[in-house]
C-alpha cells in the first residue's frame, strides 16, 4: 500500500562524513576533523591535532563541498522529496565561541539549500552531527561547560535567521543520547563519568530547548526535532529478571528522550541520579526552558535490535555501532555484526509514538555492506536492496495499520560516505557509489548502484511497489 500524500522520501549525510574541504571557505576545525581512521572510536581518538603523516577521512571525504551540485542533481534523479544534512558548524562560526559568523560559510549553505530547493527537495537540517567545533573542547573542555549552551544557540539564531524560508525542519543533536556510550562524538570532551556525562547532557538539553524557543519564534513555520540514536532491545525471556534488565536497558535512552519530548527529568532517572550522588548544577530558569522547548517531532536512526538481561553462560555479546546487547538466535547480521531487524521498526514506530505521541521521522536507517564496482560500473547490491525493501514494508504497516504519523524516511549515507565509527569507506550504504577507498585513494568518481534504480522505482509509486 501507498505512503499518504506528501510522504517525504529522501536520503541523510553528516557534513564531517561527506563535505571535505575542512578547511575551505574559512571553516574551522571540528571534533571530526582530528579523529583517525580506526577500527574502534577509542583508536580513531588518538592525537586530537592535526598531525602531519596522519590520514584523517573527514578532511576530504566524499569531496561533497565541490560536488554538491552533481550529488543533488542525482538525488533528484532518484525522485528525493527532502534531503537530511548537517551543517558543519564550524563552517559558520570556525571555533564556536566566536562572536561574528563566518560570511563564506552561510553563503555555501544558501547555495547548497537553493540547489535543494531548485531540484523540488526539501532540506532537512541536523544543526549538530558529531562535529562540534574543536575550539569548544580547547577553549572550555566541551559541553560539560555552560558557556557551550550560548554558543550553540547564537549559531542557531544565526542560522534560523538566515535560511528562513528555506529551510523548515531543523533537528538539534545527532543521536543526543549517544553520549551516554562515547563522550567525544556527544560532547566534545574527555571525560566518560557519569557526574560529567549528566552534567553536559543538561548543557545539551538547555541547549536544545531554548533552540527550539528561538527556531519557534524566528519563524513560526519552523518545525524543530530531536535525534534519537535508535536503541531498541527486547528482554531476554520471558523470565521478569530479564524483562526488568530490559526496562533498566531502554531507560539509559529513552531518558534524553523522555525530557525532550516531555520537558522534564524521568523520575527513574532523578532516583537513579540520587542513588549515586550525581548532582546536577541548573540554573534557576533551565526547568522552565525545558518545559517550553519541547521539540516538534521525533527524529530518530534504526539499525538493529538487541537484546538485554541477565547474563547466561549462553549470552554471546553482538556488535552494533555505540550500543552492545546479546545476540538474538531469530536474527541475521551484517557483514559488521549489526542484527538485522525489519519487523523491529515497526515495534520502535510503536514504542516511540505511544510513549510521546508527537510526529516521527526515521533519519537513518540501511545496510552498511562492502559493494564492488564491476568493469562496467555497475554494483549489484541485491543485499542492500532486500534489506530496505523488508524495512519500508514494516514500516509502511506502522503507518498503514498502527496509523503512526511518520513524516519522514531518509536512509542513511544514500551517497557512499566516511563511516562515523570507523572512518571506513569501505562500509558503504549508498544508492550512489562512490569511487575512494580507506586510505583516501580513488577518483571520487560517482556511480549509479542497482539499489539507485530500485529507490527511484519505490518513490515515483509512492512506496507501494518495492518489487
Ligand atoms: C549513526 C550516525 O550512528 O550511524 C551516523 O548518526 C553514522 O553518523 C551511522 O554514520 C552509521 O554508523 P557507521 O559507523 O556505520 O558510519
Amino acid at each position: 500500500m501507498a505512503f499518504p500524500k506528501g510522504f517525504l522520501w529522501g536520503g541523510a549525510t553528516a557534513a564531517n562524513q561527506c563535505e571535505g574541504g575542512y578547511l575551505d571557505g574559512g571553516k574551522g576545525l571540528s571534533i571530526a576533523d582530528v579523529l583517525t581512521a580506526g577500527s574502534l572510536n577509542e583508536e580513531r581518538k588518538n592525537t586530537l591535532v592535526v598531525k602531519e603523516g596522519e590520514y584523517y577521512p573527514s578532511h576530504i571525504a566524499i569531496d561533497m563541498y565541490h560536488h554538491y551540485k552533481e550529488d543533488i542533481a542525482l538525488f533528484a534523479e532518484m525522485g528525493f522529496n527532502c534531503y537530511r544534512m548537517s551543517i558543519n558548524w564550524a563552517r559558520i562560526y570556525p571555533n564556536g565561541y566566536d562572536e561574528v559568523p563566518n560570511e563564506e560559510g552561510l553563503q555555501f549553505y544558501d547555495d547548497l539549500f537553493d540547489e535543494c530547493l531548485k531540484n523540488g527537495i526539501e532540506p532537512i537540517v541536523t544543526l549538530s552531527h558529531y562535529e562540534t567545533p574543536l575550539g569548544l573542547y580547547t577553549k572550555f573542555g566541551g559541553w560539560k561547560s555552560r558557556e557551550c549552551i550560548d554558543c550553540f544557540v547564537r549559531y542557531c539564531k544565526t542560522v534560523f535567521t538566515r535560511y528562513k524560508g528555506k529551510v523548515k525542519y531543523w533537528m538539534t543533536f545527532n543521536e543526543i543520547n549517544c553520549l551516554e556510550m562515547n563522550s567525544w562524538n556527544g560532547a566534545a570532551m574527555l571525560e566518560e563519568d557519569l557526574q560529567t556525562k549528566t552534567q553536559a547532557a543538561h548543557h545539551l538539553f538547555v541547549a536544545s530547548a531554548l533552540a527550539v524557543i528561538a527556531g519557534h519564534e524566528i519563524d513560526p513555520e519552523n518545525k524543530i526535532g530531536m535525534m534519537y540514536g535508535g536503541l531498541f532491545s527486547y528482554a531476554n525471556s520471558c523470565n521478569p529478571a530479564d524483562v526488568q534488565a530490559n526496562i533498566d536497558t531502554m531507560h539509559a535512552q529513552l531518558f534524553y528522550c523522555d525530557v525532550m519530548c516531555k520537558g522534564y527529568y524521568p523520575n527513574y532517572k532523578l532516583k537513579q541520579l540520587e542513588r549515586e550522588n550525581i548532582i546536577i548544577q541548573k540554573a534557576p530558569e533551565d526547568d522552565e526552558i525545558l518545559m517550553k522547548g519541547k521539540v516538534d517531532y521525533l527524529a530518530y536512526s534504526y539499525y538493529m535490535t538487541l537484546v538485554a538481561g541477565e547474563k547466561t553462560a549462553k549470552a554471546e555479546l553482538a556488535n552494533g555501532n555505540l550500543f552492545t546487547g546479546y545476540k538474538n538466535p531469530y536474527l541475521e547480521q551484517s557483514q559488521w555484526g549489526w542484527q538485522i531487524d525489519p519487523m523491529g521498526i515497526r515495534i520502535s514506530m510503536n514504542e516511540l509514538y505511544d510513549r510521546y505521541n508527537i510526529p516521527l521521522m526515521i533519519v537513518e536507517n540501511g545496510l552498511g555492506a562492502v559493494d564492488e564496482v564491476k568493469e562496467d560500473g555497475t554494483v549489484d547490491d541485491d543485499y542492500r536492496i532486500d534489506y530496505l525493501r523488508e524495512h519500508i514494508r514494516e514500516m509502511e504497516k506502522g503507518v498503514n495499520i498502527d496509523g503512526i504519523p511518520l513524516l519522514a524516511y531518509t536512509p542513511w549515507g544514500c551517497i557512499d560516505i566516511v563511516s562515523a565509527g570507523t572512518g571506513e569507506m569501505k562500509k558503504r550504504y549508498g544508492f550512489i557509489y562512490v569511487d575512494r577507498d580507506n586510505d583516501g585513494n580513488g577518483t571520487l568518481k560517482r556511480y549509479r548502484k542497482k539499489s539507485f534504480y530500485w529507490y527511484k522505482k519505490v518513490i515515483a509509486s509512492n512506496g507501494a511497489d518495492l518489487d
